[in-house]
């Protein structure tokens, strides 16, 4: 997804390439490694990294605030990756919290439970977190009222869909379709490699009380962003 980067003394050690996967449909994902640095591939092209993830763990942050003292918290992350936001979201809720963890591709699921399960130290071991399987898409259209806070991490963003490609996330009837899936409280916060300045008046159409935040990625001058909707308050749903 654009959002690594090596570093000199790393630049000295081979990458090793620890373990494929056909996904059906996409193509072939490879987990590398170098040094204490690992990457995943789609094909070739990069997907995600393992350093920084400042952006990453402010998504749980921002989405989760507040969440500490709801003994029944129900929240989702679309997208496990490298289980830095499900390790952040683990960091901010209660101990009765539930944290449901949607992912598409069954390798990124095993890998985080066997070679890349100790860069967010380990977070399916926790038993607040459940894995499911399956488009977040899907996820979300099969509940009403349910979640408190909704953290999607699957794309580039809404403008630079990744070659997951999730566009109908990101239109009206998936901004909507969250909206139905979320508490009356609840919130929704999406992350995205750069700003689409039309993206907040698409939240706002819908009736998200909407803020765009930024946030700077380590040693360069890129900021990512995460796209954060409230709920409106009761009655003013359109
Ligand atoms: C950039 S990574 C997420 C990074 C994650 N926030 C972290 O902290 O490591 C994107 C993840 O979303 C998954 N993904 C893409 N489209 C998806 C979808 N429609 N439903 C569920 N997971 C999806 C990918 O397989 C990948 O694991």
């Amino acid at each position: 997804m654009g959002r690594t980067r090596g570093s000199l003394a790393g630049a000295l050690i081979p990458w090793q390439t620890i373990d494929r996967a056909i996904v059906p449909g996409y193509g072939e994902l490879t987990l590398h490694q170098r040094g204490t640095f690992f990457v995943i591939r789609l094909d070739g092209q990069e997907l995600m990294g393992s350093h920084d993830h400042g952006s990453e763990d402010l998504l749980a942050t921002l989405a989760c605030a507040g969440l500490l003292a709801r003994a029944d918290a129900r929240v989702l992350i679309g997208g496990l990756g490298l289980g830095y936001t499900l390790r952040a979201v683990l960091g901010v809720v209660g101990p009765s919290a539930s944290v449901e963890v949607s992912e598409l591709v069954g390798a990124t699921v095993r890998w985080n439970r066997g070679p890349l399960g100790h860069l967010a130290d380990h977070p399916l071991d926790d038993r607040r977190a459940h894995v499911i399987e399956r488009d977040v898409v899907d996820v979300i259209a099969g509940v009403r009222g349910h979640y408190d806070a909704i953290m999607l991490d699957v794309d580039n963003g809404p403008d630079t869909t990744s070659q997951w490609g999730n566009p109908r996330l990101y239109s009206e009837a998936g901004l909507r379709q969250i909206m139905r899936a979320l508490r009356p409280e609840g919130c929704v916060a999406i992350w995205a490699a750069s700003e689409t300045p039309s993206f907040i008046d698409a939240m706002r159409a819908v009736g998200l009380q909407s803020e765009c935040v930024r946030a700077r990625q380590r040693g360069t001058s890129n900021r990512h962003v995460i796209w954060f909707g409230r709920m409106p308050s009761r009655g003013r749903a359109r």
